[in-house]
């Protein structure tokens, strides 16, 4: 079945005339890989919410807790695969000589999708961080034998190389993301609820600097006073008519 997209015809016309595109997407683009959002009805783990166990506060109470949330997030990102949409995203950043995808997700479905280098603003649930001497390492591929697991060099408790809340963005990350929205001609918002600060606001930055703003999210999000065109439908359905409109331009 096709889709209407006119909606975000002037997205397109956009695109055809080469204008930069920077792509900002949450975790709706996963949903359909198998992965819960964090603000859906199966977010919840255990009868608590991601808010109150992805803080340095809940591990430093009760890292066996945030671990094990963790362990079960990472089961199912080991089981994922990319999706139309992951892969609709490549397709375009493989097509447009000026793409940049960022990303709150930490699932790396857009890198297994094939895109190059998206802009991991909340890091990598596939990693794991010593919280003593920092050292990074992939995660083991399998349940840790016994949480929380210890740093093998320093002895310290790991975590999952991820941000949490209260905590500040990679450096690089955030400047290279508000460069890329401060410098497209348009902004696409996929996915995200658009509440999680200072993700959310790249729209806003996005717009002020004279960019066009659309958004694909079968909900209505805070974006969508600063969008042109809002798509309320899922990712994986619009996301490849978009790729398809473009390759038969
Ligand atoms: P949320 O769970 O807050 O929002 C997911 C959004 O995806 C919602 O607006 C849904 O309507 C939308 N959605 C659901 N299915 C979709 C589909 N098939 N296609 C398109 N959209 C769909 O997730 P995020 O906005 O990503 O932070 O959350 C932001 C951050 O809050 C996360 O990165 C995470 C979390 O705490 C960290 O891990 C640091």
């Amino acid at each position: 079945m096709s889709v209407d997209l006119s909606p975000i015809r002037p997205f397109l016309d956009e695109l055809k005339a080469g204008r930069p595109l920077a792509v900002l997407t949450g975790a709706g683009v996963s949903a359909e890989s198998g992965l819960p959002t964090f603000r859906g009805a199966d977010g919840l783990w255990d009868g608590n919410r991601p808010e109150d166990l992805a803080t340095p506060e809940a591990f430093a109470r009760d890292p066996v807790k945030v671990w094990r949330f963790y362990e079960w997030r990472r089961e199912k990102v080991r089981a994922a695969k990319p999706n139309a949409a992951h892969v609709a995203l490549a397709t375009l950043e493989a097509m447009l000589p000026q793409m940049t995808l960022i990303t709150q997700n930490v699932d790396e479905l857009h890198r297994a999708a094939g895109s190059r280098n998206p802009i991991e603003l909340h890091g990598s649930i596939m990693r794991d961080r010593c919280s003593g001497c920092g050292v990074v390492t992939p995660e083991p591929g399998a349940p840790f034998p016994e949480l929380p697991p210890l740093c093998r060099r320093c002895g310290a408790r790991l975590r999952p190389d991820v941000v949490w809340f209260g905590e500040m963005l990679p450096e690089r990350a955030w400047r290279d993301a508000e460069d890329a929205a401060l410098s497209s001609g348009v902004f696409l918002v996929v996915g995200t609820s658009a509440v999680v600060a200072p993700a959310s606001s790249l729209g806003l930055i996005a717009a002020r600097a004279g960019s066009r703003v659309f958004e694909i999210n079968p909900e209505a999000t805070p974006i969508a006073p600063l969008a042109e065109g809002s798509f309320r439908t899922s990712a994986s359905e619009v996301l490849p008519e978009i790729v398809r409109a473009l390759e038969s331009s």
